[in-house]
């Protein structure tokens, strides 16, 4: 498949759960695609993974195994920074969500990747605009966030900054659309950018309801999935996403706007004081 945009060559940085997927999804849309990580274990184990990954698609005939081969041959794998930079003209950044590291990685990126290349960050939380100063390109600079399950979900924020240039927009919009998403322009960084400012809203209501003994976590969450059609009720829906990130996401916007009604719940806080963190810990608002 020949992508219709101006990049030829992406670089991931970060082989965690999202940047492995982000980076998979880019090589089964066609683009040469490689991952970057500081650690050579968390490269391999992302390319086991994806591997694993792309054998129960076609196993299950969601991927033609030719299709998947394909995909696989436009994949590899890093650790040297220096190297694989100069080549790209995408980068997505998806490394660990601290503010030091992603500046660290952008200052690189501005000196290594060439003068032509959009360097995105995927960071949940951190507006492109605290790291675009750092890669001496302002304008080339946006955030781009997937959703988890990438390969699952078509939306994609592309989110600019106040000196975000149009072509920067046009480009990673269009690039989105070239993965098979389907991209939605966000105008300006707000804590939470539109998706999970959603989410927050029904979450905090859904809280509040519990709190005030309206109805059961139960019957809530029966509520949203046969009256609204969610597909997951709000207290599932915190328990997949875990409620350490929940309540991370939580503390990251309080502080940035301040606002009381912002503050993190103490009924989540206390789940991740006693380690119930979810699904991935075996129990949280449920039980696994
Ligand atoms: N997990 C989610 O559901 C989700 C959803 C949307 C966006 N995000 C964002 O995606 C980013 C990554 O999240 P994740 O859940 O994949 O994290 P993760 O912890 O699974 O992976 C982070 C990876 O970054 C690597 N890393 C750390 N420092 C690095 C450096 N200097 N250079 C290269 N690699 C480095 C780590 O070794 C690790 O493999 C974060 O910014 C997060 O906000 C996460």
């Amino acid at each position: 498949m020949q992508p219709r945009t101006p990049v030829t060559r992406v670089l991931v940085i970060g082989a965690g759960a999202m940047g492995s997927q982000i980076a998979l999804t880019a090589a089964l849309a066609g683009y040469p695609t490689t991952v970057q990580d500081v650690s050579e274990c968390q490269l391999d184990d992302a390319a086991a993974q994806l591997r694993d990954r792309t054998d129960k698609m076609v196993a299950s005939g969601k991927l033609a195994a030719e299709q998947a081969g394909q995909a696989h041959a436009l994949l590899d794998f890093s650790t040297d920074l220096d190297a694989v930079a100069p080549a790209a003209d995408f980068v997505i950044e998806a490394a660990t969500e601290r503010l030091d590291i992603k500046e660290a990685i952008f200052a690189r990126l501005g000196r290594l990747a060439p003068p032509h290349a959009i360097l995105a960050t995927n960071s949940s939380t951190i507006g492109s605009s605290a790291v675009a100063g750092a890669s001496g390109r302002p304008g080339q600079v946006c955030n781009l966030h997937f959703f988890n399950p990438v390969l699952v979900m078509e939306c994609v924020e592309v989110v600019r900054h106040a000196g975000t240039s149009q072509e920067t927009v046009d480009t990673a919009l269009a690039f989105a659309r070239s993965l098979g998403k389907a991209p939605v322009l966000i105008n300006r960084e707000v804590p939470g950018f539109v998706a999970n400012r959603l989410m927050g809203a029904v979450q905090k209501e859904a809280l509040a309801l519990l709190a005030g003994g309206v109805a059961s976590m139960e019957d809530i969450d029966a509520t949203a999935k046969t009256a609204l059609r969610h597909p997951m009720g709000p207290f599932e829906l915190m328990d997949l996403v875990g409620l350490d990130v929940v309540d991370y996401i939580a503390q990251a916007t309080h502080a940035a706007t301040g606002d009381p009604a912002d503050a993190p719940d103490a009924s989540v806080a206390a789940l991740v004081r006693a380690g119930k963190l979810g699904r991935k810990s075996g129990a949280g608002w449920y039980s696994y």
